[in-house]
């Protein structure tokens, strides 16, 4: 009988010790995309249950929230694997007990409007992390990203970061923040993303080779207006209930 081909191993965003036992447990939720090194995508029921539930055109801005805050919130659980601890001891009501500690502050960047509706679901898991916000905004006719506001902790760089974005359609937003958080000096960044398109993918690997991006889906195309295909509409405006 043929033996099913096993789904390549996941590699740490940086270099941070991760035990062996739990590196083949990550590999069954996350798939290292074949066409895109920078690409894990998320291999897991539930977040694709919600996903379908969120690509839906008739799941109202409530609820469309709600799914988006919910899978962050299990995407980040894979995504901070990586992150390093310290050792301390803990007292217990009845004898001091090993701890440990994440040993770097994180600090989330969700990038406004709409990766505000995943920040919730992380922070719920989270509510350590700082956020630092990035206000950037797609022009309808030159599809080029305008940056407009930003104010983030004064040391970002000290520990992780994590952009947050439901869609990721021609990269230039993402590029744009990636771009900006590497001038602050921030060398530990990931990026989750809903839905990526492969042509921004491709853009974020041209220019940030070393950012892992963390998706649950990686769809077919851009359109001719660079909307993502299938896609799941307008986040921001599905997130705010703003018409399209
Ligand atoms: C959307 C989305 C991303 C960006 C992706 O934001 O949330 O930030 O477009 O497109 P790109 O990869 O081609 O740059 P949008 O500009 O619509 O702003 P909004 O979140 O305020 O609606």
């Amino acid at each position: 009988m043929a033996t099913k081909p096993r789904s390549p191993r996941r590699k740490p965003a940086f270099n941070n010790s991760i035990n062996p036992e739990s590196r083949a447990y990550t590999a069954h939720v996350l798939t290292q995309s074949p066409q895109f090194k920078n690409l894990q995508i998320f291999d897991h029921p539930l977040i694709h249950h919600k996903l379908s539930l969120a690509r839906n055109q008739i799941t109202p801005p409530e609820h469309f929230r709600r799914l988006l805050n919910e899978i962050a919130g299990l995407m980040v659980y894979e995504v901070s694997r990586n992150f390093s601890t310290a050792t301390y001891t803990v007292q217990t009501p009845l004898e001091p007990a090993p701890g440990k500690r994440l040993s770097q502050p994180v600090t989330l960047v969700p990038i406004l409007r709409a990766g505000l509706g995943m920040t919730d679901g992380i922070l719920r898991l989270f509510p350590e992390a700082r956020v630092g916000h990035i206000g950037i905004q797609r022009d309808e006719h030159t599809k080029l990203p305008v940056h407009y506001y930003s104010h983030f902790p004064h040391d970002i760089s000290a520990g992780p970061v994590i952009i947050v974005d439901p869609m990721l359609a021609t990269g230039g937003s993402a590029v744009h923040a990636a771009d900006h958080l590497c001038k602050l000096g921030c060398d530990k960044i990931q990026m989750i993303c809903l839905v990526s398109a492969p042509a921004g993918v491709q853009k974020m690997l041209d220019a940030h080779p070393s950012i892992s991006i963390y998706t649950a889906a990686l769809d077919r195309e851009l359109d001719q207006n660079a909307f993502i295909r299938p896609g799941l509409g307008d986040a921001g405006d599905r997130v705010f209930g703003t018409p399209a």
